[in-house]
């Protein structure tokens, strides 16, 4: 093993992105100290177990228990630590810009922590911050110790895997050395590093995010049109997708984006370029197709059934999207939420969601399975794609509901065979 491989790590914050940082930088030699400030965190980590959903995160973990400790104790991460990764929550605040409160409490925390020689900072902020940082830094007399941007590009329900084999490595900073520092961490994963100033790094993140967002809500508003037309939008889209100039990815229509960073990142883009009295014509369109997109399910349950006021309505699926327990900003609470305020009935079925955002509908009615959620229903939505409910036995449940109707918010489904099946069917931009 090289030094370049065996560096001593402090982690800030062990949610989605500093547990899977601090395993994968553990996985490639390092020692690292992953510190939290949520005791009940930090109590299930010590025990062996990972509080959030991630495929091979716990695999990962055990793995490297060697190398890997978790603590509340700022001196225990601080001590002997060479390199301090930032990877806090920036939640929305209630302008819309991102809450960097996390940001700076850890930023503080560093104060006398001038043996470090470089502060990274992973958690998505917005441009500018990396300067403030600085001068924060500064002040708390870390002049020495550089100052890093280094934005995370995985996604959720595949995160290990994207942190060890990502498309790109986006390394911002002023200063040369914690630069290649940082990049020196991330030896033994092939991938280009791209290095640029912090500013560029910061927007590189936001303008990824938005233009990922930007095609969903282009692939949401063909499939509007395309229901207006008589085409099929998956045919199109799918078309669409194989010229090389454009791809394939994230052009499936659909209920709409939702998570835990398209929403907030997107609004927070608007909202720090509103700050500076631009107005993002794009970006503005691109949210409001995607807040209408998920109101339009609602709309397409009326068509059919009138009034919704007492039916029974089965979301199947609450998490943003298959392959993870988190439920922040997923469509499904706009849905349940609509749907409770039209006065129907909410019954969710999900087989990893975390109470969360969807506390009231999860606590209230969950069902153990789409079978059980299916029973007795009005209607049923497909709000998450998950594989689970390509095996439904949607003959039986045909009969088992009170009205066969199901709108597939993720056109999962084949529409031939429900319709054969005797269900009222609706999809996303299909005939
Ligand atoms: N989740 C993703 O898929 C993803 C992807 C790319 C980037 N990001 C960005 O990464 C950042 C973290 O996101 P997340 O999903 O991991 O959030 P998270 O809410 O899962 O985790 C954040 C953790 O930080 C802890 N924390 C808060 N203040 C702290 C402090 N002062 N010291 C130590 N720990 C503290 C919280 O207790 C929590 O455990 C955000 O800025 C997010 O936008 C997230």
């Amino acid at each position: 093993m090289t030094d370049r491989q065996n560096r001593q790590v402090a982690v800030f914050g062990a949610g989605y992105i500093g547990l899977v940082t601090g395993a994968c930088l553990a996985e490639l030699g390092h020692r690292v100290v992953l510190r939290d400030i949520d005791p009940e965190k930090v109590r299930i980590l010590r025990a062996g177990d990972v509080p959030i959903y991630e495929p091979g995160l716990g695999d990962m973990i055990a793995r490297n228990k060697e190398r890997l400790r978790f603590t509340l104790d700022l001196g225990e991460a601080l001590e002997g630590a060479e390199v301090a990764y930032v990877c806090v929550d920036t939640p929305p605040s209630v302008s819309g810009d991102a809450d960097l409160s996390r940001v700076w409490s850890v930023v503080r925390s560093l104060a006398g922590a001038a043996h470090l020689r470089a502060v990274v900072v992973k958690s998505t902020v917005p441009v500018g911050t990396g300067a403030r940082a600085r001068a924060a830094l500064d002040e708390a007399g870390l002049t020495g110790t550089g100052y890093v941007s280094n934005p995370e590009f995985t996604a959720e329900g595949r995160a290990v895997s994207d942190f060890m084999n990502p498309d790109r490595i986006v390394i911002g900073s002023d200063d040369p050395a914690a630069a290649a520092l940082v990049a020196g961490l991330h030896e033994g994963i092939d991938a280009p590093v791209v290095t640029m100033d912090v500013r560029s790094a910061e927007m590189v993140k936001l303008a990824s995010n938005a233009l990922l967002a930007t095609r969903i809500s282009f692939a949401n508003e063909i499939a509007t049109l395309c229901e207006n037309t008589g085409a099929d939008a998956m045919e199109v889209l799918g078309a669409v997708g194989l010229d090389h100039r454009l791809g394939p990815h994230f052009l499936r229509p659909g209920i709409g984006w939702g998570g835990s960073c398209f929403p907030k990142d997107s609004e927070a883009l608007r909202q720090s370029a509103s700050n500076t009295g631009f107005h993002p014509m794009l970006l503005s369109a691109v949210i409001d197709v995607n807040n209408i997109q998920k109101r339009r399910a609602v709309q397409k349950l009326k068509d059919v059934l009138g009034d919704l006021a007492g039916l029974e309505i089965a979301l199947l699926g609450m998490a943003f999207k298959p392959g993870t327990d988190d439920m922040r900003e997923a469509p499904s609470t706009v849905l349940a939420s609509r749907l409770a305020a039209e006065g129907a009935h909410v019954r969710c079925w999900d087989p990893l969601a975390r109470q969360g955002e969807a506390e009231p509908w999860l606590s209230a009615a969950r069902y153990a399975s789409p079978d059980e959620a299916l029973d007795g229903a009005d209607a049923a939505v497909v709000v998450t794609e998950w594989p689970q409910l390509k095996d439904v036995d949607w003959a039986r449940a045909a009969a088992a509901m009170r009205r066969p109707v199901l709108f597939d918010g993720r056109n999962l489904l084949d529409p031939v065979r429900m319709r054969e099946l005797g269900f009222t069917y609706m999809s996303v931009g299909r005939p």
